[in-house]
This record gives C-alpha cells, structure tokens and sequence, in this order.
C-alpha cells in the first residue's frame, strides 16, 4: 500500500494471496511477538471464521478480509471497546471514500438498508490482569454481486458496488481504514473510550429505539438505552428493570 500516511496501524503489512483465516494466521504472528499495527490481509479465506462459530464467506478478490493486532495496555474487560473503535473507524472510511451510509448494529454488525455489510470478530491473547494481544478482524463485503453470496443469505446480506452500483478500490477502502483506527486509537489510549462511545452511539440504529434482544437464556424487549464502558448494552423493559446484555441477537421491534 504506498504512500499509508499512518505511524502504526498497517505499516507491517502481511499479504496473502489464499489463507485458511487471516484470525488464525494473526493469533500465531501475535505469540511470536508481532508489533502492534502488524496486518494480515488475504485474498480469499478458506475457512473464515465469524462470531459465534460461526462460517464467514471469504470469496477470491470481492471482499477485505483481514485482522489487526494491536497491543493496549489495558484490562480484559474493556477488549470489547476495541471493537467498537474498529466499527466506528470503518463507518467513518466507507462514508469517505464512497456514498454508502452504513449504520451499526450492536455489537459489531454493520449494516446498510438493514442487510449485512461488514462483520468483527475481536479475539484476545490475555491473563486476567492485562491484554497481551487484540484481534480484530474485519471482514467487508465489497465487490461481491448478489449472485455471489448463497441465495438463503442474499435478503441478508449486500457490498458496497451492490450499494454503489460500480466497483470500490479496496486499497483505498483499507488506507482509510487505518487513518481513521489510528487517530481514534490515539485518542483512546490518551484520553480513554468517551469519544468511541459517544461516536458509536451516533451511528448505532439500536440506541433510543425499542429493540427485542434474544440471549441465550431470554428473549428480553424494551427500549435501548445505551452501553456501559464496557461495550454492554443496556436495555430497559416494560417494567423499568435495566438488563445488562453481554451477549445476543439483537432486531429493532415493530411495536
Ligand atoms: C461476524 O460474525 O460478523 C464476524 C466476521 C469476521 C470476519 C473476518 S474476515 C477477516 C477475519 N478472519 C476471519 O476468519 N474472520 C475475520
């Protein structure tokens, strides 16, 4: 990538051709000591990995699929804060370098016109005082044509030349990804995740509205409130009790 004006994020760049997971590969560069801001971008990905176990669709030269590892000094628990920056950074890039208007859907979907167009998956190396590593993996669908993603999948799921109606160079896609991750990694490791959150709000279709969340253990509705500093989200039944969501499948409700 020439001329990436970035310090950090991208600067040591690994690029595949065909990989199993780029998640995988960064896992094993993050153990051997890799320096924060090493990306591993691929082509294509065999076996792609989403949330949740979840398979991730990697086709040849339509999409970007790779993982950044970053290492802040900061507790577990706020390792979810990262992927909120990721999404925030990638809303930020696609707004730049094309006139797609995506919006984030808790935790880390983001969508257009309610259909799927990016997906992260944060991964960390850790003890239980300190990160070692973060993994953020992104994958963007940006080439891709409707007749490329399953058909049981094509109401779910769009690019960004299904939205723009021409070819998005993805290169320039990734350059704005780093520029904008870096600044806001910046801002976050000097003055913590108050401008992420308040950014990510602004962005997210969930908060204020009235959303049905379905957990493992519940299927919980009410209103959006917001999230906590640790990437949870907070929703307020019809009784007025505040649930403390960590994990689920959320849909905005009809009601
Ligand atoms: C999701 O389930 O929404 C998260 C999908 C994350 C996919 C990306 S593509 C690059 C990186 N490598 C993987 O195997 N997965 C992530």
């Amino acid at each position: 990538l020439l001329g990436l004006h970035t310090k950090k994020i991208g600067q040591n760049l690994h690029y595949e051709e065909t990989v199993d997971s780029t998640q995988k590969i960064a896992h094993r560069l993050a153990q051997e000591g890799a320096v924060e801001g090493t990306v591993i971008v691929a082509e294509e990905q065999t076996a792609g990995r989403g949330r949740l176990a979840r398979k991730w669709y990697s086709p040849k030269y339509t999409g970007v699929w790779m993982s950044i590892i970053l290492r802040p000094a900061i507790p577990p628990q706020h390792a979810p804060q990262l992927t909120l920056l990721a999404a925030v950074a990638i809303v930020q890039a696609i707004q730049e370098v094309t006139n797609v208007l995506p919006d984030i859907k808790w935790p880390n979907d983001i969508l257009v016109n309610n259909k799927k167009l990016v997906g992260i998956l944060t991964e960390m190396q850790a003890d239980v005082e300190q990160v070692h590593s973060v993994i953020i993996g992104i994958g963007i669908n940006v080439n891709q044509k409707l007749e490329h993603f399953d058909s049981d999948i094509q109401h779910l799921a769009t690019s960004l030349s299904i939205e723009e109606q021409k070819e998005v160079n993805r290169a320039a896609l990734m350059q704005a990804i780093f520029l904008k991750m870096e600044s806001l990694y910046e801002d976050y490791l000097e003055n913590g995740f108050g401008l992420v959150k308040h950014l990510w709000e602004s962005y997210s279709i969930s908060i204020g509205k009235r959303i049905i969340a379905r957990t493992l253990k519940a299927t919980i509705e009410g209103h959006a409130k917001g999230i906590t500093n640790d990437g949870v989200l907070l929703l307020e039944d019809d009784n007025g009790t505040v649930h403390h969501i960590h994990s689920a499948d959320i849909e905005l409700s009809s009601k």
